[in-house]
């Protein structure tokens, strides 16, 4: 069975006090979640050291939303892996299309950045998606595929076992503009078969696959209720503990 996941992602949002303040709500309100839902909150570096502390001992699961692609030296602005893993993260998020767009992150990029990240211990979500003209040309397909073999094929079945997949079609990120159900089941099939043709059947039925974009409580369990959706990422949402749990109870 693979896992049901709901992460957070806040993105460039909160000041540390009022990201405090939102961890220990979504910890609060967690004991509604069912057991067998994973809770994730990815926040900005600055506030992963006190937040793994309120996190502690709970079923709350700590993430970066980003990683350096080198170990450690002269790369001055850089957080590395290595450091991540020392304030208690499990997780990072890369390759998110914000990333993509604004940041210049190259898969190339991503493959150094995931092995990094993998050889400290931490679970990777990696982002995958289309941006809207890419949709309309119809061309999706082929983008998503093109993600996934660049980075996710440099990896083996084991480390396959250690990264999640988020697909977020860049139209539907902060737009309101939510992905139909079956958009979004038939791409993630289509990503759980790309990922079948090199790792296997049986690793791709035990991948997680989350949707991101413009997920909410109000559309979450029609998503959620897709064979190949195994749950979201969360942008804003995330930033309302009730709406977040809200979401992580729609399976
Ligand atoms: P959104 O963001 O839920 O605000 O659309 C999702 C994401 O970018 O991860």
């Amino acid at each position: 069975m693979r896992k049901k996941i709901v992460a957070g992602n806040w993105k460039m949002n909160t000041t540390v006090p009022e990201g405090i303040e939102l961890a220990k709500a979504v910890v609060e309100a967690s004991s509604q979640v069912p057991s067998d839902v994973k809770l994730i909150i990815a926040t900005p570096f600055t506030h992963l050291y006190p937040i793994a502390e309120v996190v502690k001992g709970s079923v709350v699961a700590l993430s970066a939303e980003n990683c350096a692609d080198k170990e450690k030296g002269a790369y001055t602005g850089e957080v590395s892996a290595a450091m991540l893993e020392s304030v208690g993260c499990q997780y990072t998020i890369l390759g998110h299309s914000e990333r993509r767009q604004y940041y210049g992150e190259t898969d190339e990029k991503l493959v150094e950045k995931t092995r990094l990240a993998l050889a400290h211990g931490l679970d990777v979500i990696l982002c995958v998606g289309e941006n809207l003209e890419e949709r309309e040309a119809g061309k999706h397909f082929d983008v998503c595929a093109e993600q996934i073999k660049n980075v996710l094929y440099h990896f083996s079945a084991e480390e396959l076992a250690h990264i999640v997949v988020a697909y977020e079609p860049v139209w539907a990120i902060g737009t309101g503009k939510t992905a139909t159900a079956e958009q979004a089941q038939e791409i993630h099939a289509f990503i759980r078969q790309t990922i079948a043709e090199k790792f296997g059947k049986q690793a791709a039925e035990q991948t997680s696959i989350l949707y991101g974009g413009s997920c909410k409580p109000s559309n979450a369990k029609e998503l959620f209720a897709q064979k190949d959706i195994d749950g979201g990422l969360i942008g804003g949402a995330a930033l309302k503990a009730e709406d977040f749990i809200g979401i992580a109870m729609s399976f």
